[in-house]
C-alpha cells in the first residue's frame, strides 16, 4: 500500500469524512434508520441496492458486490490511487497535509507524477498559444474550414505544435522541467543520428487527451497534410497516461451522462458532437475498445449508444466492442449513420435536429446484429435461408429476457416462415450447448460447495474483527484468546494485523480505518459481511462463542493434518489437547 503519511494522520483525514455525506454528494441517499440506501454509482440499476451503514461508515452494494470504506469510494469515484484519495478527503476536510515527510520510494513516484502533469498542461498551453499566434495562422484556418469556432477550441484546449525542431523543448526547458522527465514524457525524443533532443509533435494540429478529472493526459495530434501517411499521431502511455483506461472527453461527458453516452471513434466526432450540444459523448483512442473501456463506461451510464464510422472498419469494430460490452449491465445499442461517413460529417450535412432523431431510434445491439446478418444472406433462397436462422438462432440465445426473445423468434418466423417452435427448439440447443461448453457449469458447483465451509469461517473471522472494533473489552479478550494466525484468508490478515496492533488505550480501534488501508479486492467481500451485520446486543458474549467455533475449527485442522501425515504421535498428542 502506498501510504507515506503517518498513520495518524491518515486515521484523522478518513474520520474527519463522513461516508453518508461524501457518498451523498454523488448519490441521492434515502434514509432508513442507521442505514442508507440509493442507486449504486459502480453499475447501473433502477431499484436501490447500494448500501451505506453509518455507524460502521462503510458501504456495500448488493447488486455488484462493491464494497469498502470513505477511501475506497472516493478511489473507485474518481479513478485515484490511495495517496490521491487521501489528498482529496483531506482538502475536503480542510485538513493541512505536510509535504516532504513522505516515504522516500513513494513520495518520489508521487512528486513525479505531479511534475509530469505539470510538464503536459505547460505544453498544452504552449501549443495553444502557438496557435493563437502567427505561426498558428494556417492551423486556425484549418479549424475554422472544419468549422470548429473559438469557442470549442478553447473548451477543448486545442492547439497548434510548431514547424520546428525543438520550440516545445525550449519552452519546457526554460520552464525548468529536467531533460530527464521531458525524454519520459515521451514529448521529447532523443534523435539517434546526433543525440539531440527534438519535438515529437511538429506542425500537427493539437488535440489534449484528459483524464476523468480535467488533467492533460496525452496529446492527438492531426496533420493538415492530406497526403500525410500519419493522420494522426498520439502519446503512447506513460505513467500518467493508460491508452485503454482513457475515454476522450469523459472528463466533459461526465456531468450529464447518468441516462446515456454516445460512443464515437474520432476525437473530431467528439469534438463536433459536444458543439452540437451532444455533450454526452466519449471516444476510445483510436486502439482497441477493452474491457477497462466497458467497465469505466458502465459506471457513468446506463445506456449506450454505439456510433462508429459507417464504413465496413468502423461496422467491424462495432462487432468486436459489442461481446466486450455485454459483460457489463449496460442497455446496448448502436446506430448506424445514412449519407455519411461519421458524426462529425452527418452533424455538418444534416443538423443537430435530425442526428438527435437518429440516437433516439438506434437499435438495441441484437437486432443490429441481425440486421447485419441479414444483409449477408438471400432470404428468397431456401440454403440461405436456413443459415441464416441457424446463425441468427445463435444471437438470439444471447438475449436473457424470455419475452424479448419471443418477440424475435415471432418476428424472424413471420419474415422466413419458418416456424417459432423450430426457431425455439435452436435456440435452446444454442443455450445448452454454451451452459455446458467446458463442463463449465458442474465445475462450478463443485467448487460452491467446497468452498461452502471457508465462506462461513470467511464470515466468522470478519464478524470478529468487526466485533473488536466495537468495544474496547472485546478488542482486549480477543487478542489475548487469539493471535493472526486464526485468519487464514489473506485481506483479512492485513486488517487483522492492523486492529491487532491497535495501542490498547480507551478507544477500540476503527473498522472502517483498517478497511481503508487495503487495496485487495476481497475488501468488497468483507463489507459486504459487516455492513449487513446485525447488531448484537452483547458483543462480547458474541465474540465468546466466535472465538470458541474458531478455536475448535482449528482444532479439527490441525487434526485433520495430522491424520493425513499419518504420525500417530501428533495425532494422539492433539486429541489429547482437544480434551482439555
Ligand atoms: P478517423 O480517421 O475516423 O478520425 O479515426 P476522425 O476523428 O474522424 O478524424 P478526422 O475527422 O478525419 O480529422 C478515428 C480515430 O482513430 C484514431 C484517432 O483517435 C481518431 O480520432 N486514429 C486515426 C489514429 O490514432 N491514427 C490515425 O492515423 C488515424
Ligand atoms: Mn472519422
Amino acid at each position: 500500500m502506498a501510504a507515506y503519511y503517518p498513520d495518524e494522520l491518515i486515521n484523522e483525514v478518513i474520520s474527519a469524512n463522513n461516508l453518508v455525506d461524501v457518498v451523498g454528494s454523488y448519490v441521492k441517499l434515502k434514509r432508513s434508520g442507521n442505514r442508507y440506501m440509493g442507486l449504486c454509482p459502480f453499475h447501473s440499476e433502477k431499484t436501490p441496492s447500494f448500501h451505506v451503514s453509518a455507524d460502521k461508515q462503510l458501504y456495500h452494494c448488493f447488486g455488484c458486490g462493491e464494497g469498502g470504506s470513505v477511501v475506497q469510494f472516493v478511489m473507485k469515484m474518481e479513478n485515484l490511487d490511495f495517496v490521491e484519495a487521501i489528498k482529496q478527503l483531506a482538502a475536503r476536510a480542510n485538513i493541512n497535509l505536510p509535504e516532504g515527510n513522505e516515504k522516500a520510494s513513494d513520495g518520489e513516484y508521487f512528486r513525479k507524477k505531479q511534475k509530469m502533469l505539470e510538464m503536459y498542461v505547460t505544453a498544452a498551453r504552449f501549443y495553444h498559444s502557438c496557435l493563437m499566434a502567427e505561426g498558428g495562422k494556417t492551423a486556425l484556418a484549418y479549424l475554422a474550414a472544419r468549422q470548429i469556432d473559438r469557442g470549442t477550441i478553447t473548451h477543448f484546449g486545442m492547439g497548434y505544435s510548431p514547424n520546428e525542431y525543438d520550440a516545445l523543448y525550449n519552452h519546457l526547458k526554460e520552464k525548468g522541467f529536467d531533460e530527464g522527465l521531458m525524454l519520459e514524457s515521451g514529448l521529447i525524443r532523443k534523435s539517434e543520428k546526433n543525440g539531440k533532443p527534438y519535438d515529437f509533435f511538429r506542425d500537427r494540429v493539437m488535440i489534449p487527451i484528459f483524464d476523468i478529472r480535467g488533467n492533460v493526459i496525452a496529446f492527438g495530434g492531426r496533420t493538415m497534410v492530406k497526403s500525410d501517411g500519419r493522420k494522426y499521431m498520439n502519446s503512447s502511455d506513460s505513467m500518467i497516461f493508460n491508452k485503454s483506461k482513457t475515454l476522450y472527453a469523459l472528463n466533459f461527458a461526465k456531468k450529464n451522462c447518468s441516462e446515456r453516452i454516445i460512443l464515437v471513434e474520432g476525437y473530431m466526432d467528439v469534438i463536433s458532437l459536444h458543439k452540437y450540444g451532444f455533450t454526452n459523448a466519449v471516444a476510445g483512442l483510436g486502439t482497441a475498445f477493452t474491457p477497462e473501456h466497458a467497465k469505466i463506461l458502465s459506471r457513468y451510464t446506463k445506456e449506450l449508444v454505439i456510433c462508429y464510422d459507417s464504413d465496413e472498419a468502423g461496422q467491424a469494430a462495432v462487432m468486436r466492442a459489442l461481446p466486450i460490452l455485454s459483460a457489463t449491465d449496460l442497455k446496448l445499442k448502436v446506430m448506424v449513420i445514412p449519407d455519411a461517413k461519421d458524426a462529425d460529417e452527418y452533424l455538418k450535412l444534416k443538423g443537430a435536429a435530425k442526428f438527435k432523431a437518429l440516437v433516439d431510434g438506434a437499435k438495441n445491439h441484437i437486432l443490429y446484429k441481425i440486421d447485419r446478418l441479414k444483409q449477408q444472406y438471400d432470404i428468397d433462397d431456401t440454403e440461405q435461408k436456413i443459415e441464416f436462422v441457424t446463425k441468427a438462432a445463435e444471437i438470439f440465445a444471447e438475449v436473457k429476457n424470455e419475452i424479448e426473445r419471443e418477440a424475435y423468434v415471432k418476428e424472424t418466423s413471420l419474415e422466413t416462415g419458418i416456424s417459432e417452435e423450430a426457431i425455439q427448439t435452436e435456440i435452446n440447443r444454442c443455450i445448452y450447448k454454451t451452459e455446458t461448453a467446458g463442463n463449465k457449469n458442474f465445475s462450478t458447483y463443485k467448487k460452491s460447495a467446497e468452498s461452502r465451509q471457508s465462506e462461513a469461517d470467511f464470515r466468522a473471522q470478519a464478524a470478529l474483527l468487526s466485533l473488536m472494533c466495537s468495544d474496547i473489552t472485546v478488542w482486549r479478550y480477543v487478542r489475548s484468546e487469539t493471535d493472526l494466525s486464526f485468519f487464514d484468508d489473506s485481506p483479512l490478515k492485513v486488517i487483522a494485523s492492523d486492529i491487532y496492533s491497535h495501542s490498547a488505550d480507551e478507544r477500540p480501534p476503527d473498522f472502517s480505518v483498517a478497511v481503508s488501508k487495503t487495496e485487495d479486492p476481497a475488501v468488497n467481500r468483507l463489507c459486504g459481511v459487516v455492513a449487513t451485520q446485525q447488531e448484537v446486543e452483547n458483543p462480547l458474549k458474541a465474540a465468546e462463542q466466535i472465538v470458541e467455533k474458531l478455536k475448535d475449527e482449528k482444532r479439527k485442522k490441525l487434526i485433520a493434518e495430522a491424520a493425513a501425515e499419518g504420525d500417530p504421535k501428533k495425532l494422539a498428542e492433539m486429541i489429547k489437547n482437544l480434551k482439555k
